[in-house]
């Protein structure tokens, strides 16, 4: 595996596959890899002759210092697991190859960004937006792999695409999930053993919302039935049940007729996991 820090490196390995005629899918990650990451990087392999990813823990996308600081990294052991994934290179770059000194420039999906999740986290989806812009112009791959559990995320990079016409396909893939359900997250170690049994309500509480769905049901009812899931499990405190049009994230109402996106919060002792479904009638 190429292993490369600059940027004149990386877009010399990209060019060599394309003059060999090869096509590049793209993983971009902040490491502390996981079986989810793993699971892009395999659907890269199966789809491109050659794969590339990226770690960088991207400063714009934190809010907190604190949570920066936090951020778990372990480049050794992430070289070795894309390593065994057959990836074909690696960028790694430091902040100042991706920020370079004087830089004052943002992308930004000025609706999606700042909705839902955006509101709790002021800036994140504008951080976000800006590092990919920057990895996709680097890395120039033909198609780019994002997991469908992280979904506002996916929305976002699917509309910049779209509105700034990078040319390269955005590919949604579905949440890999532990046997019992559990959508897998580097944030899953940090649950005790009472809290990571505990955190299959999530889970549960989508199935639920699919059935009824499938019965016919409005929001409203969706939205009850949800929450009385999750709150029968005393180990788990709501933060936030949100259904919303799928792709356009904007409101919806009364019997559900369209496909929607149903995306969830809770927090297991201290650790705040996510989970989403999107579920067409
Ligand atoms: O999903 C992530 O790991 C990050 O938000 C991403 C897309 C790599 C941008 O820093």
């Amino acid at each position: 595996m190429e292993i490369c820090a600059s940027v004149e490196d990386i877009r010399s390995v990209v060019a060599g596959y394309k003059r060999a005629g090869e096509s590049v899918g793209l993983v971009t990650t902040m490491g502390a890899l996981h079986e989810g990451h793993l699971t892009l990087m395999r659907r890269a392999r199966a789809d491109h002759d050659r794969v590339v990813a990226t770690i960088f823990v991207n400063p714009t996308q934190f809010g907190e210092v604190a949570d920066l600081a936090h951020y778990p990294s372990d480049d050794a052991r992430d070289i070795d697991l894309l390593k065994g994934e057959g990836v074909d290179a690696l960028f790694l770059p430091e902040v100042a190859v991706i920020y370079p000194p004087g830089d004052e420039t943002i992308v930004e999906t000025t609706e999606l960004a700042n909705k839902l999740h955006g509101k709790v986290r002021p800036g994140h989806f504008r951080g976000v937006a800006t590092v990919v812009a920057r990895l996709f112009n680097i890395c120039l791959p033909d198609a780019a792999y994002f997991g469908e559990k992280d979904y506002q995320q996916l929305q976002v990079i699917r509309r910049m695409v779209r509105d700034l016409h990078f040319p390269l396909a955005i590919v949604g893939v579905p949440t890999v999930r532990e046997p019992d359900g559990l959508a897998m997250s580097s944030r899953n170690v940090r649950l005790t053993e009472a809290d990571r049994a505990a955190a299959v309500v999530l889970n549960r509480s989508l199935s639920e919302a699919e059935r009824l769905v499938a019965g016919g049901t409005t929001v409203e009812a969706l939205g009850d039935a949800i929450r009385a899931v999750i709150r029968s499990e005393p180990r788990a405190t709501l933060r936030a049940v949100d259904i919303v049009a799928a792709e356009t994230l904007t409101p919806v109402s009364g019997p559900v007729t369209g496909k929607i996106a149903i995306m969830l919060s809770a927090e297991f002792g201290s650790v705040l996991l996510i989970d989403q479904r999107e579920i067409a009638p």
